[in-house]
């Protein structure tokens, strides 16, 4: 068994940069876990399964096959074998995907392989529930949040970037609907782990935020 760090909290605290930063800076394996919950939703919208027929999803549950590799020390993911990073960062699958992860055969399936996955070698694992439902026992839990407006414009500024048109008011209403699903569905809904360290990033920059959680590993480690 490894050393585990959770970091948990809604989309677009910065949680995936942040994550990445720690591992490499540790020597740790990265691991995306809402990359795992995209994947399925875009297995799902390509199958044309309905999330809402729950059978159907439980069926497809099992016939999925999610892999993980490493390219460069960057996370791929595979779906069926097929590399499909970079078809999973849209905001609709983005949005499906907090549709799908409601689904209690979606989230039994998924969490198991994130503990597999854990088992192996030392992990920095950024998602909604790594702290409270994967890996309670995680030696160091942080729960990174922003205010809904710093997310959207950071969202914002990150699509642009890309060349994507889009709109802001659209992307904050997004949010708004994501942390509403997030934190309000039955199982295993994003919310704060008893012992994770609360960190609002809004008026930090990311080696600001950083370099806190390394000084926590190292206050925790050593
Ligand atoms: O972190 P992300 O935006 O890529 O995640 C996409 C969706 O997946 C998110 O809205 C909720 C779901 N998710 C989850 O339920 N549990 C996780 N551990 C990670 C993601």
């Amino acid at each position: 068994m490894g050393y585990k760090i959770a970091i948990d909290g809604p989309a677009g605290a910065g949680k995936s940069t942040i994550a990445k930063a720690v591992a490499k800076e540790l020597n740790f394996v990265y691991i995306d876990t809402g990359a795992m919950y995209r994947a399925m939703a875009l297995y799902f919208a390509e199958n044309g399964i309905d999330l809402s027929d729950e059978k159907g999803v439980a069926v497809a549950c099992q016939a999925i096959r999610i892999d993980i590799a490493y390219e460069d020390g960057r996370q791929q993911i595979l779906l069926q074998g097929e590399n499909v990073t970079a078809r999973i960062r849209t905001e609709r699958v983005g949005t499906l995907a907090s549709q799908a992860a409601k689904n209690p055969d979606v989230r039994k399936k998924l969490s198991q392989l994130q503990r597999e996955l854990a088992e192996k070698t030392n992990v920095v694992m950024d998602g909604r529930d790594i702290g409270t439902v994967v890996l309670p026992d995680a030696e160091l839990k942080i729960f990174l949040t922003a205010s809904v407006e710093t997310r959207a414009s950071r969202r914002y500024k990150e699509l642009t970037e890309r060349g994507e048109s889009c709109n802001i008011e659209e992307i904050e209403k997004n949010i708004r609907m994501r942390d509403e699903q997030d934190m309000h569905r039955e199982i295993a809904p994003l919310t704060q782990a008893e012992d994770a360290v609360y960190l609002d990033s809004s008026d930090l920059r990311i080696e600001e935020v950083t370099e806190r959680i390394l000084s926590l590993y190292r206050e925790k480690a050593f």
